[in-house]
Order: structure tokens, then sequence, then C-alpha cells
């Protein structure tokens, strides 16, 4: 670590995930993250607040150890203010706070997508790469343009991860769905047909979700209807990238998010990006899924822009969108 370099406590608590990282502008330190298994279902807001609040100081003591760090020594603390569930995000928000006052350091304001964005150039090494962010709460195709991450195309329903996460539940294949129904899918061939919904740069996937159920339980092979959801949904996707891609003309193409742990995805995206001379690389795995790493690398990157919030105006921000937020450390690039 640069002798300059600020070192930064970051909190994540948006949806299923509680984690404190510590990170520099260049490098992430630690990360602990703790995540809320449903019991049956999908994430009741209050239980998965109610589990943070629970690990917090776990997770708070076991990064400052793994950084070998004390909260007094760090420069900030940053949190992820949003987007994401209000009870959830209200319990990494009152920890940030309350660090910030009884420590006397400022509080950094994240945006939980940036993040998702950031940890993907730093661990890709990719300087301005054409986004694709695809978690269970998310499906964005993103790219730096003037300033913030521009959006290129969205879900209008429910994002990609969330139904295959749902069609898995629904058919017993249990959570994480994603790798459930692509190890399904491997073993399927026959291609059904479902909707194929995309609108301009737009996509809907609550159509393919009823159908894909409704052959279930009409009878298809489960493997057939797998691999079926999973082409559909994909290729609607890597088409609404091809276009982001050829429009923008970013030289490198980066998965994020916790479905970019789908080897399938991966190679789609990889033989797309190949056909315009992009070349195409995923966030390290361990950084896909939700974490307090990128949220303190994030907020180091922001800190370092001058970017603070004061105590009073934190207020969480359960809908605040990826393409409101100024990016300041990217400025000049
Ligand atoms: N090995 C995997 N391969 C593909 N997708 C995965 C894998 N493990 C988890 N996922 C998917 O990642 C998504 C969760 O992403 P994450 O970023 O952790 O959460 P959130 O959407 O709440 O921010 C879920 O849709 C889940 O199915
Ligand atoms: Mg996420």
């Amino acid at each position: 670590m640069a002798p300059e370099e600020p070192l930064v406590l970051g909190i994540e608590s948006t949806a299923h995930t509680f984690g404190v990282g510590l990170a520099t502008p260049s490098r992430i330190l630690a990360s602990v993250d703790y995540s809320y298994q449903p019991r049956a279902g999908g994430i009741h807001p209050r239980e998965a607040a109610e589990h943070h609040s629970r690990v917090a100081g776990r997770a708070l003591a076991e990064a400052l150890a793994e950084a070998g760090v004390g909260v007094g020594d760090v420069d900030a603390v940053a949190v992820a203010l949003g987007p994401g569930m209000g009870p959830c995000l209200r319990v990494g928000a009152t920890l940030a706070r309350y660090l910030a006052v009884r420590y006397s350091k400022p509080l950094v304001p994240v945006n939980h997508a940036v993040a998702h964005i950031e940890v993907a150039r730093l661990t890709t090494g990719f300087r301005d790469p054409l986004v694709v962010y695809i978690a269970g709460g998310n499906t964005i195709i993103t790219t730096f343009v003037e300033g913030r991450y521009r959006v290129f195309g969205e879900t209008l329903d429910m994002p990609l991860g969330n139904c295959l996460d749902t069609f898995a539940r629904e058919v017993g294949l249990g959570f994480p769905g994603t790798p459930r129904v692509e190890e399904l899918a491997a073993r399927g061939g026959r291609l059904l047909d479902l909707p194929y919904v995309v609108k301009g740069q737009d996509l809907q996937f609550s159509g393919l979700l009823t159908r894909a159920l409704r052959l279930v339980r009409e009878g298809e092979r489960l493997e057939d209807v797998c691999y079926s959801l999973v082409e559909t949904a994909y290729s609607m996707l890597v088409e609404v990238a091809e276009r982001a891609l050829a429009l923008t003309g970013k030289r490198e193409v980066t998965l994020t998010g916790g479905v970019a742990r789908s080897r399938i995805l991966c190679e789609k995206l990889e033989r797309m990006a190949a056909l315009h001379g992009a070349a195409f690389k995923p966030v390290e795995p361990r950084y896909a899924g939700d974490n307090g790493g990128m949220i303190a690398y994030t907020g180091a990157l922001a800190y370092s822009a001058g970017v603070t919030i004061e105590v009073e105006r934190s207020r969480v921000r359960p809908l605040w969108r990826l393409d409101q937020v100024d990016v300041p450390w990217r400025a000049g690039a």
C-alpha cells in the first residue's frame, strides 16, 4: 500500500448479504461476508435485516482482524445506501453512521451497482469495459459515458437471476437457482418455444418464467425446460449487450454480479465480444456476489475524489439508480 493511499472501511447490507470490507483505491485488503438463507420462498426483508443485525459485530471484528487494523486506523467509512431493501439497508447504514460519529470519520455513500462495476474493473484490469451486471436483483447493460455509468439496456420486470432463482424454487431445485438450472440444462438438448422478449434495448423475463413453469407442469423433461430457459434468457441478454457494444465501440466486455459465475453466460459473451474484436473477462468469482470488499474499494475511489456525505443526510435510498451517480474518480478517463 502506498503511504498516501487512504484506507476505507465499507459496509454492504442491501439484500441477503451482510459484509464488511477494507480497501484502498488500489486493492481490497479484507472482505468478510455473511449471507442470509431464506427458510422457504424468497428473501424476507425483515428476516434478512434481523440476520444482518446478528452478524454485524462479528463481520466487523473479523474484517478488521483480517486486514490487521482498527477502526481508528481507517480514513473513512463507506456504506451501500442503495439500491436495496429498506430494512436491510438500514442495518448497514446504522452501523456506518455509528462508526463515523464515534470515531470522527467521514462517511462515504456508495451505490451498490456502481460497486459491482468497480470491483469488476479492479479484478479484470479492464479500464473502460462494457459492463453486463446480472444478479438476483439486477439486470443492467452499462458503460461509462460523460461522467456517469449510463444504462444501455435493463429489465422492465424481473431481474434475470431472480427469474432463474424463482424457477428453481418452484420446481424444487433449491437456492441459489442459477447454477442448479445450468447443471440440468447441460443434460437437456431440445429447444422448446419460450417467449423471447426484447423491447428496443430492454428485456422482460416474467413471461419466460410463467411459460417455463407451465411446460414443466405439462410434463416436458425438466432438463429440456432448463436448457430452453437458459438459452432463451441468455440469448436475449447477449443480443442487447452486442448492440450496446457496437454503439459505444468499447474494446472490453466484463460480466459482474452473482450470475458472473455462470460458465454458460461467460462463454456466450466471450464469443460475442470476439466477433467485435473486444476482450472478455468476468469479475473474479470471489467478488461476483454481494460483498463488503467492493463497497470498501468503491468507497476508497469515491473518497479519493472528495465524495462524502453528512450523517444527517445519509438516509437510505432503496431505489437509487445507477445512472443518478456522479463518478468523479473517472473524470478525465
Ligand atoms: N455459481 C453460480 N453460477 C451462476 N449464478 C449464480 C451462482 N451462484 C449464485 N448465482 C446467482 O447469483 C445471484 C445473486 O447475486 P448477488 O449479487 O449475490 O445478489 P443480489 O442480486 O442480491 O445483489 C442469484 O440469482 C444466484 O442464482
Ligand atoms: Mg448485488
